[in-house]
């Protein structure tokens, strides 16, 4: 069902039908592989405008043929991000991931559907977060700083729950593999696995990584000369350090999943998204899939939940990282059957096996259903490298927060990240785009069309239909809306349908651009109409003016309503200075430009809020002069 945006009454235009996607091209298949490695992508164009080839799908979906995700009756959905290493400082890749699940589930809070009844409304949409404290990494970082691994864990673990709150990453639940009840979670979960009969001691060995966190085949290790000239092994893909491990650990029966793992991904098409993801994923599927080592003997590795009932071994990081996901649902408690099935992932490329092949076929091995949906995400970097703390080019994202305000941060970084490439980071370009798309555009529209120049009365202005017949091609006095303007009512209504499939399909970066395209398209329709060219004392053209700008403060209310999940802080802005309330402020309560469909609008004759200034300041050239490059 998704009749959430459709306008008072139909269009009394025809709605442009959806257009059949193109099959991934191989191309893009095998620059996906590469981009799991070591190399960078680059985008090789402009992505294709909103507003352009696709279609505005009334039956669902993405807009390529593919039918919409499964979602719980009720709208209740959880969204995570991964749980991030304590190693090292937050950067801004990490920050993106966040970002990316907020503005998800922030978009699911908005539509999610409140249940019937009196008193208070339980939650719909939960989000997590959190930190993944555990394994060798850690130990080996702590040692490395002088520090235990609890006071590292803590140290940075408050770094990430700080940056988040700062950022307004919505989370409602922040957990620490090293808490209790994460503790007991991981154990109830190796309790079933082994009473499935699904773990069995043996010797285990090959490459491991500990920077990676995994073992390596040897097809995946290379021999490189370190400092002092002498060839070392290393991870092909992360350049990280390897050695050779062999010894006796708990081994996971994972050869046993590939056929339950190809009929998931073959029967719900969107399980892992964007899809050249989700073809890397059957690939590896039909590669060797070996048993998994899910111990490590605790003489070298004690940093780390133990194996129930056998304490000379510890859980390997990564089955106690992944079952973070259960633990945020109350499992084993049974109140995680409410949530499990509706979980969401949002993860960066370079963990996509973990969760698109050993997590659900670990799941599945529990007796439970993987993930009802991953969303896999690409990386940033910075002048074209990996960003990495010995290249010393992590951008730090305080300092982003700082120079470009927390809501012009998140908007640049969501605006251009773009899941299937990975993305580059420099200054000069968050400052062209936040001036022309925040401060001139939306910010300038709003200014000049509350101006107590052109709205004197400060009032929500009224719409006259004979000016804006809702039949196009009327040119009889006083009818004054010109092809174009219909237009533009055509694109706003369109929109809020548009960015619900762009968030469905995990393309937030085309919501904006279509929200961007239309706020152009607004600026465009002031321009033409030019009212301050207009005379109040005429009636006529008091009508006409008090229409246009009707059309555009319900254009910026839509914009408003649907930059929510980006921008917070910018958009409650715009939407009090349009006087609308906070109980209008949920996607079913969009119903664009109602007058001109023949219903009343509640915000007529409103008086507008007060005016706090300008919407966005421009980051003018003196700040950017200011502006170096701040690297942790
Ligand atoms: N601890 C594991 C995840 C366990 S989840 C059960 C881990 N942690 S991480 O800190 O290394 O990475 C966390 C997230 O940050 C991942 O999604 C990763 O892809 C993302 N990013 C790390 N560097 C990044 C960029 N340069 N750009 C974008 N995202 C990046 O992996």
């Amino acid at each position: 069902m998704r009749l959430l945006f459709t306008p008072a009454r139909s269009m009394p235009v025809s709605a442009p039908t959806c257009l059949a996607g193109a099959p991934v091209a191989l191309p893009m298949l095998r620059a996906v592989l590469r981009g799991l490695g070591h190399s960078v992508l680059r985008r090789p164009h402009r992505r294709v405008s909103a507003s352009g080839s696709r279609g505005w799908c009334n039956g669902g979906g993405d807009g390529e043929g593919r039918p919409g995700p499964r979602r719980a009756q009720d709208g209740r959905a959880c969204f995570t991000t991964p749980i991030f290493y304590v190693n090292a400082a937050p950067h801004i890749g990490h920050l993106y991931s966040a970002l990316l699940a907020d503005a998800l589930a922030r978009f699911s809070r908005l539509r999610a559907k409140p249940p019937p009844g009196p008193g208070p409304a339980a939650p719909l949409v939960r989000f997590s977060t959190g930190t993944d404290e555990h394994g060798l990494k850690i130990q080996q970082a702590a040692a490395a700083a002088g520090l235990t691994p609890s006071e590292l864990c803590d140290r940075v673990s408050a770094q990430f729950r700080a940056l988040f709150q700062e950022a307004g990453v919505s989370v409602s639940d922040f957990l620490r593999t090293t808490e209790a009840r994460h503790r007991r979670a991981v154990h109830h979960f190796w309790g079933v696995l082994r009473a499935r009969g699904l773990l069995y001691k043996g010797l285990y060995e090959g490459w491991y990584c500990a920077s990676d966190e995994c073992f390596l085949p040897e097809a995946k290790v290379t021999w490189r000369p370190g400092p002092d000239g002498e060839s070392r092994p290393e991870a092909l893909e992360s350049g990280h350090p390897v050695c050779w491990m062999k010894e006796e650990n708990y081994i996971f029966r994972l050869s046993q999943f590939r056929e339950p793992l190809r009929q998931w991904l073959q029967d719900d098409p969107q399980a892992v998204t964007p899809e050249p993801f989700r073809l890397v994923v059957l690939q590896w599927l039909e590669e060797d899939l070996p048993d998994l080592s899910v111990s490590r003997g605790n003489s070298h590795l004690y940093w780390g939940l133990p194996v129930p009932g056998d304490p000379m071994q510890t859980i390997y990081v990564w089955v106690d990282a992944l079952v973070n996901y259960l633990t945020v649902t109350g499992y084993p408690d049974s109140e995680h059957k409410v949530w499990w099935p509706t979980t969401h992932h949002i993860i960066g490329k370079d963990i996509l096996k973990f969760h698109a092949i050993y997590w659900p076929a670990l799941l599945l091995g529990a007796g439970m259903t993987p993930p009802h949906r991953i969303y896999v995400h690409s990386h940033w970097t910075v002048h074209g490298q990996k960003m990495s703390k010995s290249l010393g080019n992590v951008v730090d994202p305080w300092t982003c927060l700082d120079r470009f305000t927390v809501d012009g941060f998140r908007y640049f970084l969501l605006r251009q990240g773009v899941p299937n490439w990975d993305c580059d980071y420099y200054e000069k370009k968050v400052v062209k785009l936040l001036d022309a798309e925040l401060a001139d555009a939306l910010g300038g529209l709003l200014n000049r069309c509350t101006a107590t120049s052109l709205n004197p009365t400060g009032i929500f202005p009224e719409f006259c239909p004979s000016c804006f017949p809702s039949v196009e091609g009327v040119t009889v006095a006083p009818a004054k809306a010109q092809p174009e303007d219909y237009a533009l009512v055509r694109s706003v209504s369109a929109l809020p349908l548009q960015v619900e499939n762009y968030y469905e399909n995990f393309q937030i970066y085309k919501a904006l651009e279509a929200v961007s395209t239309c706020v152009r398209q607004t600026n465009s329709f002031v321009q033409r109409n030019a009212p301050w060219k207009l005379n109040r004392e005429n009636l006529a053209d008091a009508q006409w003016l008090d229409t246009v700008l009707h059309v555009t403060l319900e254009c910026l209310r839509v914009f408003g309503l649907l930059l929510q999940p980006v921008t917070p802080a910018l958009a409650d802005k715009l939407l009090s200075r349009l006087g609308i309330f906070e109980t209008e402020r949920g996607l079913r309560d969009i119903c664009f430009l109602p007058r001109y469909y023949g219903q009343p609008c509640p915000f007529e004759g409103r008086r507008l809020g007060p005016d706090t200034g300008l919407l966005f300041p421009r980051l003018d050239k003196s700040r950017a002069r200011l502006a170096k490059v701040h690297s942790t």
